[in-house]
Parts: structure tokens; sequence; C-alpha cells
């Protein structure tokens, strides 16, 4: 057989997070003051702790109507008052004041600073209320350092670029605030001290996500998520194809049976400490990773086929969510499971027509071997319930193009065989951003899985096909685990610039929103 075309060691190098740090006196002369202006207050802007030459530029601008605070908006003036450059960002009608517009504008704003090079910004709430204020700094942090995400380690230009020591486009970026308020000082400082571990986790699994199949196939991605375990100090293990076949994963042999890169269940699991094993509640976080989907034998067409190398999201955020948990210590026991296989065509590929045995002793009739993430998570998810109880199993994957065709970039379809699992994470979606929309898991739609020679098949064609993933994947979770199912297909790297800070590339969707769960918990 030909040699592989793949590189077996890459080594991850996500940017360098911003660096926030509070004060609490304002500093008027610095490379760029940035101050926050809503919609409903750009009237009435009596900013009177703010320097003369500073409000009179802001009303000027008011007046004029060159800046109108829309959220998504901002302008600069230089050589104001002692700042080398004063940006107003717009921040939208306060009435609808939500975090994901503040997360908007602060991406705008790291954004905004890299176009013009600059690395530093001091951000000054002048007359934000000051009750919201922890909640604010937050979700501005967490656009700024989301703004902030770049991919460009193929881009031989910028590297060379990048030898410069003083190069703009190499240094992190760091913000000031300005917190007015003593007691609130504190909270803002803890609230940006976790939202940098937490953008730096979804940044992480953006980095990953982006880098295409011939680098990133099972093999290096079990060596990366090895890297990253020894980091956080997570348990870590694989079942490596070999031991899969023993224990009967047909699913993920299966799958990944075309390949020169054999498939693997990756397992990363944190325990926090001091809490005894058996009190810390379980919960099995799992997501596909496969890490290029040509659709096998039953092929998909060439058009966008390369936007297959990021059918690998839903493990790239179980890889930030066990960094991040790591880092934050939650009082949890949190495992997290990445089936990866890499669906591709070859002698050994498994065909429409095969009959699968599956780690729980079902059988699949495959009709279609573009429909192989549900297999490979079965398998997983059969193994996460049998082996580790859980408390609640959350499983993330880019299933289906129909849950694009119902939801576009903007919802991710949520499946789930528990309500009040559901509530919580469709709580956790709208403080994140992260947002679910519920689709029915009801036993009616059985029958489209129904084979006459099998006790299913794994596709039963267009109809309500999102859902038939969902029922799917109900088979292989063990009774009394209340699970869920979400569908980002088209939240993982949405084309349109349906959300603010994308850019072209992996969201990271599922990070910050399984994190936000997490924590709903509480201890
Ligand atoms: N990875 C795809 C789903 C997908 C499609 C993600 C487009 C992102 C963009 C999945 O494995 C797949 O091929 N699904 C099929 C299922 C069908 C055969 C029932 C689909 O959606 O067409
Ligand atoms: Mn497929
Ligand atoms: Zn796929």
């Amino acid at each position: 057989m030909a040699k592989s075309n793949r590189s077996k060691n890459i080594t991850i190098q996500p940017g360098k997070p911003p660096v926030f740090t509070v004060v609490a006196r304002p500093l008027w002369d610095c490379a760029a003051l940035v101050i926050p202006i809503f919609e409903s207050q750009k009237q009435r802007f009596v900013a009177d702790n703010l320097p003369q030459d500073i409000a009179g530029a802001i009303h000027t601008a008011i007046e004029l109507h060159e800046f109108e605070a829309k959220a998504g908006t901002l302008i600069q003036a230089n050589g104001i008052g002692g700042a080398k450059r004063l940006i107003l960002l717009g921040m939208g009608k306060s009435a609808d004041f939500n975090p994901d517009q503040i997360r908007w504008a602060g991406s705008l704003l790291s954004r905004h600073l890299r176009k013009v090079k600059v690395t530093s910004a001091t951000f000054h709430p002048a007359g934000l209320e000051h009750d919201n204020w922890p909640v604010l700094a937050g979700a501005l942090a967490e656009g700024y350092a989301l703004g902030d995400f770049k991919f460009s380690v193929y881009k031989t230009e910028k590297k060379s670029q990048g030898t410069q020591k003083d190069s703009p486009d190499n240094k992190p970026l760091a913000l000031t605030i300005f917190c007015p308020d003593q007691v609130s000082a504190k909270t803002v400082e803890s609230v940006l001290a976790e939202k940098t571990v937490i953008t730096t986790a979804a940044n992480l699994a953006r980095t990953v996500a982006c880098h295409p199949a011939n680098m990133i196939a099972p093999d290096s991605l079990t060596a990366i998520a090895r890297t990253i375990a020894g980091a956080n100090k997570l348990k870590f293990s694989v079942i490596d194809a070999k031991a899969a076949e023993k224990l009967g994963m047909g699913g993920l042999c299966a799958v990944g049976a075309g390949s020169d890169s054999p498939p693997a269940l990756i397992i990363m699991e944190y325990h926090p400490r001091g809490v005894k094993v058996n009190t810390a509640k379980t919960i099995a976080v799992v997501g596909k990773a496969v890490t290029f989907d040509t659709g096998g034998i039953s092929i998909k067409p060439a058009a966008d086929m390369g936007a297959m190398k990021y059918d690998k999201c839903g493990g790239m955020a179980v890889l930030g969510i066990m960094q991040a948990v790591a880092q934050l210590r939650l009082p949890h026991h949190v495992v997290g499971l990445i089936p990866t296989a890499e669906n591709t065509l070859d002698s050994r590929a498994y065909r429409p027509g095969d009959i699968l045995h599956m780690y729980n002793g079902k059988t699949v009739d495959v009709t279609n071997t573009d429909a192989e993430g549900r297999l490979i998570l079965a398998d997983a998810i059969a193994y996460a319930c049998e082996k580790f109880t859980p408390h609640a199993l959350i499983e993330m994957s880019t299933l289906t193009g129909g849950v694009i065709v119902a939801l576009g970039g903007v919802f991710a379809g949520l499946m789930a065989g528990d309500d009040a699992l559901a509530a919580r994470l469709t709580t956790a979606g709208h403080a994140t951003g992260e947002r679910l929309w519920r689709l029915p898991l009801d036993k009616a739609y059985r029958k489209l899985l129904d084979s006459p020679h099998a006790d299913m098949v794994n596709s039963g064609g267009r109809e309500a096909h999102p859902i038939q993933g969902g029922m799917f994947l109900s088979e292989f979770v063990a009774d009394g685990v209340p699970w869920a199912h979400l569908d980002i297909a088209g939240v993982a790297d949405p084309k349109k610039d349906d959300r603010w800070w994308i850019g072209d590339n992996a969201t990271g969707f599922g990070v910050r929103l399984v994190v936000e769960y997490l924590q709903s918990l509480g201890a």
C-alpha cells in the first residue's frame, strides 16, 4: 500500500489569550481609549466623569449622526485628550441588553484593534449601569477573546513577519478595564479569569478543528488529545481499533475500516480533588470526531466536500470542555469520550448492505455509509453508559445536513430523552448565546428506522432525518440515563456570518454551552 500522505505529529499552537487588567483609576493617556455607548444613552450622554475634550468629541459624533451606537458598530477618532485613539463602541439598545450584544461589541473591538495594529486598549465604562457590571465585563472579555481568534499557521507570509519580534500581529492583546466601583472590582477580576479559561478552551477547540485532514487523522488526533490531557492532569485512555474490535464495537470499526489511520475511542476523565469518587456526580460528554467524511462508498458530491474536515467539531468541543473543566476545578466527575474515525473509500471500507453488530448487542443494517456519525457515537454512548453510569450524558455531533436546512447557522438542534436536562441545556444556551432548539424524539418516528434484516437501519432516507439521528442514538442509551443529543452541523462552521465573531472558521460551539451547564449544576 502507498505511504500515508499524512503528517503524524502536529503541534497545536493556539494564539495567546488577551491579558485583562482591572484598574481603579481611569487612564486617559493610552494607545486607545474605548468608551461603550448604548443607543438609548446617546441623546442624554452627559459624561460628567469624562474630560471635557473627550465628552465634546462624543457629543459632536452623535450630533453629526456619525455614530448611532448600533450594536456591531464603532468609530475611531485620533488625538483627543491624552489618548492616541478614542474608540466609541456601539452597544445597541440597552432595552435588549443581552450578553450576546456585548460579546459582539467585544469581538468587534479586538478585530478592529488587530486591523489598526494596536495591541492594548483601555476600557472606560463612562455612563454604564454598575449593577450589571461584572456580567457586562465578562461578556465583553468573552467577545474580545473569541473575536481575536485566527487560524493562520499555514500562511507562510504571516509567519516570516512573525519572526520580527515587535510584529504587533504576534503580540497578545491587552485590555485594561477601569472599574469605578471598588466592591465589584474583585468580582470583575474573577469573572475575567474564568472567561479567559473558557474562551481559551473554546479557541483551542476551534484551532484543532481548523486543521485539515492531511494533518489530523484519528492517530494524530489521539496524540493531540493525549497532550491536552497531560497538560491538564486528566486521566487519559484509548480504546484502539484492536481493542474496539475485541469489545464488539462494530460501528466504530466499520466506519474507520477504509482509512490507513485506524479508528479509536479516546477517553479523558476529570476527578474533582477532595471529592470522593462515588459522591461526585458523573457527567459524560460525547463528541463525534470524524476527521474527514467523504460519505464512504455512498460518496458525497464534490462541491463543498472540503468542509467535511469540520466533521470532527463535536469531538473538538469535548477537548475544550475537558480542559476548561480541569482548569476551573469544577466539583463534578466529568468524562469526555471522543470516538474518532475517518470515513473514506477503500476495498476494506464498509458498504451499504453490511450488517453490523454494535457494542450493546443490537444489529444495524447499513443503508447509507454517509450516516456514519451515529454508528461511531452509538458504540461510544453504549460504552459510556455501561462503564460510568452517568447522571447525565450529553452528546454533540455534526450529524445531519437536515438540521442545517431546518435551523441554519443560528440554533443547534436539541433532542433529549429527558425534559429537565433539555431545560437546563436550553437555559445554558441562552446564557452563552450557543442556542438550542428542541426537536421531538417520539416513538412515532421509530418506524422510519425499521429494517427487514436487522434491528434497525442507519438511515431511513430524508424524512425527518435529524430526528432519525436522535432516534437511532436513543437505541444505545442505557435505560434510566438522562441524555441529550445536540446536532451542531449548522453551527459548528456556519457559512454565513450568522454569529458575530466567527469569520470563516470553526466556532467551538458547545464548549461555552456545556461548561455553563456544568457550572449551573452547582456543587
Ligand atoms: N457529517 C455529515 C452531516 C453534515 C452535512 C455536517 C453537511 C455538516 C454539513 C453526516 O455524516 C452526513 O453525511 N449526514 C447525512 C445523513 C444522511 C445520509 C441520512 C446527511 O445529512 O445528508
Ligand atoms: Mn456522513
Ligand atoms: Zn459525518
